[in-house]
């Protein structure tokens, strides 16, 4: 009997120790993955890091690109185009005008109406459409072609009749692509960004396709600007604001226009403008400097694009790419743990994981973050995630974002550099003519980025005090304007207008 006694007390005792090794084996195990996960957003952490001295490096950097590129053709990445936009509209203009805008993941339609007063704009007409996403790679008479039809239904719905008979009018058209010029009312596309890629168009007058567009749709109106969006930014800015030197769109691309002295655009030397200064339109989406703080998922990302080597600054900063950085660094969490499941499809699919929804899980505020696991759920395809992991892909979000508003701080602050407008007196040795006190300094800017996502905004307010100091701060205001890429054509189609 007592024998019986100790076999079963030994047996339960065995049990009890494969049992409690089995338990701190899955601690361990746990232990291990967590650790695993927690190691690839800290390197993540140190690869975006943004110290305020690495931002000065790249302030510095975006000045010297603008002076090359102001300087010969191909000097730097920076491309600085000329607009010729020489005159921003004044407030005299008159009558009623149209603009298309083409650039981002929609397309607008607009008219406004002036009565030759700056600060009235009569009436503001706009109509956003969403671009098919085949045109997006069809050809350049349907992309032109879908443009046209969507003016001429937007003129007969707001009855506009005259337009289709008899008195011509002017439009202006925003075309958000790299474009080199040749007048205010041509030039030719360089290359495609955000997704585009129409091959024939490349290299063909933008101007004259949609003009043949409108004929083909018995349109009487004539394109009278052509613009990129941050020039009609600009112009909006400038119209509500005399103090506005520079725009910058911070959107599903990003890019910066500046006014610049004729003097200084050495690789057209000659110029002449009875202003003496034009807006330059920078593309600086394909900015680049060593100091960018760059990860292995950006590397990756940039492979995968449809553009390798290309558009470096903007896949770091803008909306087509924030949401995919962040996916990437989740995907590569789940095949370092199990913390996100056992590994979802929809996780592999590239631009899945969109900016807003993005932005939606980084600004999720219930204790228990619901968002995050309905977006992790309903768009990735992973299912029941535990708090901490959510609290991880916060984290995630708030790296990615942050760097991306810290580094358009610092490319603002570059353009400033360059117009001798950040309290320095400009670059060493090309010492500006402006004072070194600051005057009161307007950036226009548009975008959803900066608009809708405020963790956005915050990262890049802090990080221009950070850089510039309150005091100097304190002159730099950054002024949203609403719809100013189209309405800025619009005002430019009217200023130059020959009626
Ligand atoms: C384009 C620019 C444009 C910017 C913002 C970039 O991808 O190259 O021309 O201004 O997006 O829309």
């Amino acid at each position: 009997m007592g024998r019986v006694v100790v076999g079963v007390a030994v047996s339960v005792a065995v049990v009890a120790c494969i049992v409690a090794a089995g338990v701190v084996g899955r601690r361990v195990q746990n232990r291990g993955k967590w650790r695993r996960v927690v190691r690839v957003l800290k390197e993540l952490e140190e690869d975006c890091e943004t110290s305020v001295g690495r931002l000065k490096q790249v302030v510095d950097a975006m000045a010297v690109e603008m002076h090359a590129g102001l300087a010969s053709e191909g000097g730097s990445k920076l491309k600085m185009l000329l607009t010729f936009v020489d005159n921003l509209p004044d407030g005299k203009e008159i009558g009623t005008h149209y603009a298309l805008h083409l650039g981002g993941t929609n397309f607008r339609v607009l008219s406004i109406q002036l009565e030759g007063n700056r600060s009235s704009i009569l009436e503001h007409d706009v109509e956003r459409l969403p671009i098919p996403q085949h045109l997006m790679t069809s050809t350049g008479n349907d992309l032109f072609d879908f443009i046209a039809s969507s003016l001429k239904e937007f003129i007969d719905k707001g009855n506009n009749s005259e337009v289709l008979r008899g008195g011509r009018r002017d439009l202006g058209f925003t075309f958000s692509f790299p474009t080199k010029q040749t007048s205010i009312s041509s030039g030719v596309l360089i290359k495609w960004t955000k997704g585009f890629s129409i091959e024939d168009m490349v290299g063909r007058d933008v101007t004259e396709c949609l003009q043949q567009a409108l004929n083909r749709k018995g349109l009487n109106i004539r394109v009278t600007a052509l613009i990129n969006d941050t020039v009609g930014t600009l112009a909006l800015g400038h119209y509500q604001d005399a103090d506005t030197v520079a725009a910058v769109i911070i959107g599903t691309g990003t890019n910066a226009c500046y006014l610049e002295r004729t003097d200084a655009i050495i690789k057209c030397q000659g110029l002449h403008t009875t202003s003496g200064f034009m807006a330059i339109n920078m593309e600086w989406g394909n900015f680049w400097s060593s100091h960018l703080p760059r990860t292995s998922y950006d590397i990756d990302l940039d492979f995968d694009s449809p553009n390798p080597n290309d558009q470096g600054f903007e896949k770091m900063i803008s909306g087509m790419y924030l949401g995919d950085i962040v996916r990437r660094v989740i995907l590569q969490m789940s095949r370092e743990s199990d913390i996100f499941g056992s590994g979802s499809s929809r996780l592999s699919m590239a631009f899945v994981l969109t900016t807003p929804l993005m932005a939606e899980m980084h600004e999720d505020e219930s204790p228990d973050l619901r968002e995050v696991a309905r977006i992790l759920r309903d768009t990735l395809g992973i299912l029941e995630v535990p708090l901490k992991a959510r609290k991880l892909v916060v984290r995630i979000c708030n790296t990615v974002t942050r760097r991306a508003a810290r580094l358009v701080a610092a490319g603002i602050l570059g353009i400033l550099k360059k117009m001798g407008r950040d309290g320095t007196g400009g670059i060493a040795g090309v010492r500006s003519r402006s004072a070194v006190n600051m005057k009161r300094t307007v950036v226009a800017v548009e975008g959803g980025l900066y608009t809708n996502y405020t963790m956005f905004r915050e990262f890049l307010l802090e990080a221009l005090t950070e850089i510039l100091g309150e005091d100097n701060a304190k002159h730099v205001i950054l002024r949203v304007t609403e719809d100013g890429s189209g309405i800025g054509a619009a005002l430019l189609a009217a200023s130059h207008s020959s009626n």
